[in-house]
């Protein structure tokens, strides 16, 4: 057991946060986290409110455990989606970005644990101004939307900025990588595209393969889908994407968000390999195999024991 200032925030056994992934990340993948002893977050950008609904209910029963919602504080609906996650006791409420103060009190008020992703140390000081309960912070080789630095560099830095709980996310996906985030100051790890490769995720096996297949130079940092940065398998669509529209961002880039919206979820959903647009850690070139929750968690905290031990031996000798 690794007790640390989020496993006793949460009231986790493990401090393992499986990471929103839109499409990905329903009820199933997140209760199979919780279940595990971490916790696992429902990805709701990609959800309407009452499927939103639909997710909290199936979630609540397929585990006891802590669970969360991931939101878009920028969501048109974020205050509403606020009150369903309070009037259905949701433990966690974690967010894209900070959001404004108030949501932030509404949510600490009903008892919700509030989480902010940041990419940058002065994302992370602004949202712990605002009250926020902790942080992910995810480097820039981490899967979907990304900042510019390294997780190896991010993390020290924001453990030393900020005094909530900063959970090191981007590029995870052992054991050995929760000590390291121990030793920079963190008090976990988030991880996304290891969860996806898991036994208990959602997505069809042809793409799961597609992502076991990809080396470490398997991915690619685009802003021709969205105008921001976005690491994905390396396609030949994006590939496409990035020589059609080269220069092309913001509200210039090639494709729509529902064009955006459509290819991920046909991916991800009904697996279309084919149309090329799936998010992914460069972390997926390290991935092989598609265990459980149970055992990816159990594998992840018996390394990072081995691995403590190591390092007490060394001091010792
Ligand atoms: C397939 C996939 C979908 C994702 N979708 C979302 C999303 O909808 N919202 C979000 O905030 N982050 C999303 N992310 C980012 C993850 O929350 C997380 O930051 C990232 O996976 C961490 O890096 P890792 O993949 O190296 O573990 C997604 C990541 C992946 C791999």
């Amino acid at each position: 057991m690794i007790r640390t200032r989020l496993t006793e925030l949460l009231g986790i056994r493990h401090p393992v946060v499986q990471a929103a992934m839109g499409y990905v990340s329903g009820p199933r993948l997140a209760a199979a986290t919780s279940n595990a002893g971490g916790l696992g977050l429902i990805a709701s950008a990609t959800m309407s409110l009452a499927e939103l609904e639909a997710a909290i209910a199936e979630t609540a029963g397929r585990t006891s455990a802590p669970f969360g919602v991931n939101l878009r504080a920028d969501a048109p609906d974020a205050a509403e989606r606020v009150k369903l996650i309070i009037a259905r006791r949701v433990p966690v409420a974690s967010f894209a970005q900070a959001p404004r103060p108030e949501l932030i009190a509404a949510l600490k008020d009903a008892g919700v644990v509030t989480i902010a992703s940041v990419g940058a140390r002065r994302h992370a000081e602004k949202a712990a101004g605002w009250g926020i309960d902790a942080v992910i912070a995810t480097g820039s080789e981490g899967g979907g939307h990304v900042g510019a630095v390294p997780t190896s560099l991010l993390i020290p830095q924001v453990t030393a900025a900020v005094d909530i709980p900063v959970i090191a996310a981007g590029g995870f996906f052992d054991g050995r990588g929760l000590v390291a985030a121990l030793a920079w100051g963190a008090a976990g790890i988030a991880m996304g595209t290891r969860f996806l490769l898991t036994s208990d995720s959602p997505v069809p096996d042809a793409v799961k393969q597609l992502y076991l297949a990809a080396g470490l130079d398997g991915t690619v940092v685009t802003r021709q889908v969205d105008g921001a940065p976005l690491r994905v398998l390396r396609t030949t669509m994006v590939d496409h994407l990035e020589e059609a529209g080269a220069g092309a961002a913001g509200p210039d880039a090639p494709l729509g968000a529902d064009q955006i919206g459509e290819l991920l979820r046909a991916a991800m959903v009904d697996g279309r390999t084919d149309l090329g647009l799936m998010s992914s850690g460069q972390v997926a070139g390290l991935i092989g195999d598609l265990p459980s929750c149970a055992e990816l968690i159990q594998g992840i905290m018996a390394e990072a024991g081995r691995c403590l031990d190591r390092l007490d031996e060394a001091r010792k000798a």
